[in-house]
C-alpha cells in the first residue's frame, strides 16, 4: 500500500518534470502561454508543461525510469489501449498544470487544450486514484498557504483564475478544480484561514456555484464573503483587463453573504408592483432572520428597511412571528 503510494508520488513529479522540459522547448505552448499573459517566472513557479501529442510519450518515458504497468496504470496517467495489450498516454497535447499538495507532492494534473475542440473537453483533469482526490484538493494552496493576507482566502473556479491572480501579486488564491466547492474542501481552507472570499466567474454557472459554496463553507463555521463580477468576466479576464489594484479594492467591498443573496432575489422582481414587493420583502426577511449576531441583525434589518421604505419593525415582528410554536 505505502510502497504503491510512494511510486505514483515519484511517478508524478517524474511526470511533471517530463511534462516541464516538454513545454520549455515547444514553441507553440510558449506562444500559447504569451498570448495568455503568463511570463516565463509564473510558468515555472506552477511548473505548467506540455504533454505531446504522441500516443506513448509519457508511458515510453516513465518505463524508461522503472515503473512497473501495474504502477502505470493504477496512476491514472495512462490508460488500457483498446486491444488490452498496452497502454497509452491519458493527457495529449495539452498544456499541463500539475496539481499540488501542501506536502508538495504532485498528487494529478490538469491539462489545457491550445485551441477549440467540438469533441474533446478544453480541460481534462487526473481520475481519482491512491492519491488524488478531486473533493479535498485545493489547486494553488500550496502556494497560497504562505501568503495569507489578512487571514482570509480567495477561491476562484480554475487553474487560469489563480495564476494569474498569483503573477499579479495576489497571492491567496485556491481553485475548487472543476468540481463544486466540497465540504473537504472548505475542511481544508479551515485548516489556514477563518474567511473566504468567493471569486466565481460572473455567468449563470459562477452564480450557482456561489450559492452553494456558501452554504458549504457558512455550514462549516468559516465566514464567506463574495466578490461579483460583471460581464461575464472570470478572475483571470478581470485582473487582466483592470489590474491589480481594481481587483483589490472589489475584494476589499467584497459582500456579505446576505447582501449577496438579497441582491439575487431582487433581480428577479420588480419592485414598482406591489405584490412583487411583497412577496420580495417576505422572501428577504427570511434571509435577514438566519443572520445570528443580534447586533448585525438589528443593523441589517434597518438598512434594508429603510431601503424598501418600510417600518423596521414590521420585519421584526415577521422574524419573531415566524418562530415555531410546538416548542
Ligand atoms: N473545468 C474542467 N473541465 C472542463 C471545463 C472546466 O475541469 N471541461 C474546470 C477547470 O478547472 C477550469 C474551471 O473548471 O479551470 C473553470 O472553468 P472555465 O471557467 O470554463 O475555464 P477557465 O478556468 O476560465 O479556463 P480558460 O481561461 O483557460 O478558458
Ligand atoms: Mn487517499
Ligand atoms: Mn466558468
Ligand atoms: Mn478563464
Ligand atoms: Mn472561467
Amino acid at each position: 500500500e505505502s510502497k504503491k503510494r510512494d511510486a505514483l508520488y515519484r511517478m508524478h513529479k517524474d511526470a511533471a518534470r517530463f511534462f516541464y522540459k516538454k513545454r520549455c522547448a515547444h514553441d507553440r505552448s510558449n506562444e500559447y502561454l504569451r498570448s495568455r499573459g503568463i511570463d516565463d517566472d509564473t510558468a515555472r513557479q506552477f511548473a505548467i508543461g506540455y504533454a505531446g501529442s504522441e500516443y506513448t510519450g509519457l508511458y515510453d518515458y516513465l518505463k524508461s525510469k522503472g515503473y512497473k504497468n501495474e504502477d502505470l496504470a493504477d496512476s491514472g496517467l495512462v490508460l488500457p489501449d483498446r486491444n488490452g495489450k498496452g497502454y497509452h498516454d491519458r493527457f495529449r497535447d495539452r498544456i499541463m498544470f500539475p496539481i499540488v499538495s501542501v506536502a508538495k507532492n504532485v498528487t494529478g494534473f490538469g491539462g489545457r487544450l491550445m485551441g477549440k475542440s467540438d469533441k474533446l473537453p478544453k480541460y481534462l483533469n487526473s481520475s481519482e486514484t491512491m492519491i488524488f482526490h478531486k473533493g479535498t484538493q485545493l489547486y494553488g494552496l500550496n502556494l497560497a498557504k504562505t501568503n495569507l493576507e489578512n487571514g482570509r482566502l480567495i477561491a476562484v473556479e480554475g487553474y487560469m483564475d489563480v495564476i494569474s491572480l498569483f503573477q499579479s501579486g495576489i497571492r491567496n488564491v485556491v481553485a475548487s478544480l472543476g468540481t463544486a466547492l466540497t465540504e473537504g474542501q472548505g475542511r481544508l481552507m479551515k485548516r489556514y484561514v477563518e474567511e473566504v472570499v468567493l471569486c466565481y466567474d460572473g455567468d449563470g454557472a459562477g452564480i450557482r456555484a456561489t450559492v452553494r459554496g456558501i452554504q458549504v463553507l457558512e455550514g462549516l463555521g468559516l465566514r464567506v464573503k463574495v466578490m461579483k463580477l460583471k460581464n461575464n468576466m472570470d478572475p483571470d479576464d478581470f485582473v487582466r483587463q483592470e489590474g491589480k489594484e481594481a481587483f483589490q479594492e472589489l475584494a476589499n467591498n467584497a459582500l456579505s453573504t446576505v447582501d449577496f443573496r438579497i441582491g439575487l432575489l431582487e433581480e428577479t422582481v420588480d419592485l414598482r408592483r406591489n405584490d412583487e414587493k411583497i412577496q420580495f420583502v417576505t422572501e428577504a426577511t427570511k434571509i435577514l432572520k438566519e443572520i445570528k449576531n443580534p447586533i448585525e441583525q438589528e443593523m441589517q434589518i434597518q438598512r434594508f428597511a429603510s431601503r424598501m421604505q418600510i417600518e423596521p419593525g414590521v420585519i421584526f415582528k415577521e422574524i419573531k412571528n415566524d418562530d415555531p410554536k410546538a416548542i
